[in-house]
């Protein structure tokens, strides 16, 4: 009996093996193009306006403004006396932003050897409070402007702040003086461990400035890339940090993204370069965004460096 899906194949994703032997065929070959740098940061101007967009601000989302969760339905936020106070004022980024690194948590990083050209990048873009502590520095580099917070990591990692906050303050300092940016409308349960996490850090007049993830842009560039093949209940969040980073930067490079387990070597490969601890099957769809990734980098929009780095 044939199953349906053998009946309307609608969809086939390559297989992994496949895709290993067209990164491999493609080798370190890549050519910057103009046209298509431009082409995408015209499409997602018009979709998803991240230079205003991107994040909460006083501008965007005045008084009295109702927030949209993009992660749930039927859940939203009103700004009022309490949470419009905790926004910037404006997009505070410098634009537009020159070379960009947008750094994932892909375990190709380690060995990689990738620090330096890392460091070397204007704005350097990481995800979900990363390590970079010593061992790590060769393969990911030091410097950091903007890094994602998931709500998650504050309450498994630091309590959810309701104890002490010196150790959430303590391993903030490896970010120097960075955005921290936090999807704090996407859950109704992740706003609070957002609002503490804000207020740890300016309670102890820390450099980290934080900003919150305007929903309204993760849900459009959600759409985005739903119209271009990636069915995923949900965007990883190194997806929506590049699709920033193509919004603002004149050039981006892409490192950490190879949700495989088997590396160019065809040797094994941890799912993080700090741990091999895997995703919640179903929620995210690494490999259809890596395809997608994929396609932008032989088209010459932005690079991903999955090797080692010269
Ligand atoms: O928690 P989440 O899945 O969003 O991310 P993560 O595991 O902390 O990794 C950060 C980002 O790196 C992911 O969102 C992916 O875009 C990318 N990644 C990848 O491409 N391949 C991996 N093996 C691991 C992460």
């Amino acid at each position: 009996v044939l199953c349906w899906f053998y009946v309307y194949p609608v969809y086939r994703l390559p297989r992994d093996k496949d895709i290993v032997e067209e990164v491999l065929r493609q080798g370190d070959e890549w050519q910057r193009n103009q046209t298509g740098i431009d082409l995408y940061r015209k499409l997602l101007t018009e979709c998803c306006d991240p230079k205003r967009m991107f994040a909460v601000t006083k501008e965007n989302s005045p008084m009295g403004k109702v927030l949209w969760y993009d992660g749930e339905i039927y859940h939203s936020h009103t700004v009022n006396n309490d949470t419009y106070p905790l926004f910037v004022q404006d997009n505070p980024l410098q634009l537009p932003l020159k070379k960009c690194a947008v750094v994932g948590n892909g375990g190709i990083l380690r060995h990689s050897k990738c620090g330096r050209d890392i460091d070397r990048a204007d704005f350097i873009m990481r995800c979900n409070l990363p390590p970079l502590s010593k061992e790590y520095v060769e393969d990911v580099g030091t410097r950091t402007h903007l890094v994602t917070a998931n709500p998650s990591i504050i309450e498994k990692r630091f309590q959810n702040l309701l104890w002490s906050r010196k150790a959430f303050v303590e391993n903030m300092k490896a970010y120097g003086s960075s955005y921290i940016y936090m999807p704090a409308f996407s859950m109704k349960p992740g706003t609070n461990p957002s609002l503490r996490a804000y207020y740890a850090l300016a309670d102890t007049s820390s450099n980290l400035t934080m900003l919150f993830a305007n929903p309204e842009f993760l849900r459009t560039v959600g759409k985005f890339w739903k119209a271009r093949g990636v069915h995923a209940r949900r965007l990883s969040t190194g997806l929506f940090l590049v699709s920033l980073a193509l919004g603002l930067c004149e050039e981006v490079t892409a490192y950490g993204f190879w949700p495989f387990s088997v590396g160019l070597d065809e040797q094994p490969v941890s799912h993080h370069y700090y741990d091999n601890i895997l995703p919640y099957k179903w929620f995210h769809a690494m490999p259809e965004e890596f395809v997608q990734l994929w396609h932008l980098h032989k088209s010459g929009t932005l690079r991903m460096r999955v090797g080692h780095c010269p």
